[in-house]
């Protein structure tokens, strides 16, 4: 993990679209965020210019008072990118926070929306109720979809990949650059698009829709052998499903769900959702199955995150030097912005 980074060098001109995604630190990665983006930016990163944001800014409006949680889960979040293969030579991976030019997009943009549209936003709707916030949202926390269009149009980025929770995001930032190019008659600001995976979310080991740190019902990219069995086997799955022998529900079931998007024999996983829909297989055995599964897939990135966590000086070079680049190309829009708003007083 010692070896020099090279500078990054490629043009935005040189290689297909721009990408642009983030992940707040605010706890490890896990297969929910795998599934849902992390395996598109390994797989984009090769035929696009591809820039990955960890977003503290974003992180504190929900985590003002716990400031140090979100520093440390920087490392976090690094340190399961490069275990999973983003890999800083073709993918800029940088720190929100430090960005100049993404609050100052921010204050513009916000001008271009109004209360009434960020009050419903389904996204943030969902999160002010989940956290029980009623009428105590912190401001930062309501517009924070605002700051997402700044970070996804100061990088000129067309395609976002995102789990599905996240497009009330991008429309937001099409109507954002839609009422900007219109209003200053340029067209300056480019309009994103999501990139959702083909898989549909994972749901959690408690058989709800969603895998979330928040709910607690999560198996971490970090997790250990132990702690992943210990998991599987406390998984739902059909409540209905008592003895070995009676029939069981495939469907909605998140064994097999997990199965499905995992395990690569499709074959097999095919027979066990005849048997265990038939009656006469009983859970244990398909979890013991799906935890095979599981370590083969999580045994490496663990081994990989291991040596990387080593060397934490070396994961902070490469968000250094990534925030540099990014410095500089959100700054270039930046200017772009303020010219045509006709506010570049001093050019
Ligand atoms: N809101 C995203 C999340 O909660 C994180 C994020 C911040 C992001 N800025 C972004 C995602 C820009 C995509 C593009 O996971």
């Amino acid at each position: 993990m010692c070896q020099k980074i090279p500078p990054l060098q490629y043009t935005i001109q040189s290689m297909g679209q721009v990408i642009l995604t983030g992940d707040r630190p605010t706890g490890k990665l896990h297969l929910g965020h795998y599934v849902g983006s992390l395996a598109s930016r390994v797989r984009l990163q090769d035929q696009h210019r591809q820039f990955v944001l960890i977003a503290d800014s974003q992180a504190l409006t929900d985590h003002a008072h716990e400031p140090c949680k979100v520093r440390e889960n920087i490392l976090e979040v690094a340190f399961d990118y490069l275990a999973v293969g983003v890999d800083p030579r073709k993918t800029t991976i940088c720190i929100q926070s430090l960005i100049p030019a993404l609050p100052e997009l921010t204050m513009y943009y916000l001008n271009l929306v109004t209360w009434n549209r960020l009050k419903h936003n389904p996204t943030v709707k969902s999160e002010i109720q989940q956290k029980g916030y009623g009428e105590e949202v912190p401001a930062g926390f309501m517009i924070y979809p605002i700051s997402q269009a700044a970070d996804i149009t100061a990088f000129k980025a067309t395609l976002v990949p995102v789990g599905d929770d996240q497009i009330p995001m991008i429309e937001q930032t099409v109507e954002v650059v839609r009422k900007f190019n219109r209003l200053y008659n340029t067209s300056v600001l480019l309009e994103p698009e999501a990139v959702l995976s083909a898989q549909a979310r994972l749901p959690g080991l408690d058989g709800r829709a969603k895998m979330s740190k928040s709910l607690g019902n999560a198996i971490y990219l970090s997790d250990d052998a132990d702690t992943l069995a210990k998991k599987i086997k406390g998984m739902y799955t059909d409540p209905g499903h008592l003895r070995v022998e009676d029939p069981g529900k495939v469907e909605g079931n998140p064994v097999f769900t997990y199965l499905d998007v995992f395990a690569t024999d499709k074959e097999k996983v095919r027979s066990l959702k005849d048997r265990y829909a038939r009656g006469g297989l009983g859970d244990s055995t398909v979890k013991k199955y799906l935890l095979e599964v599981l370590e083969e897939f999580l045994s490496p990135i663990r081994q990989r995150r291991q040596e990387i966590a080593q060397d934490p000086k070396a994961v902070m070079q490469i968000l250094h030097e990534g925030t540099r680049v990014a410095i500089e190309v959100a700054h270039k829009t930046l200017v772009e912005v303020r010219q045509a708003m006709g506010i570049n007083y001093f050019t």
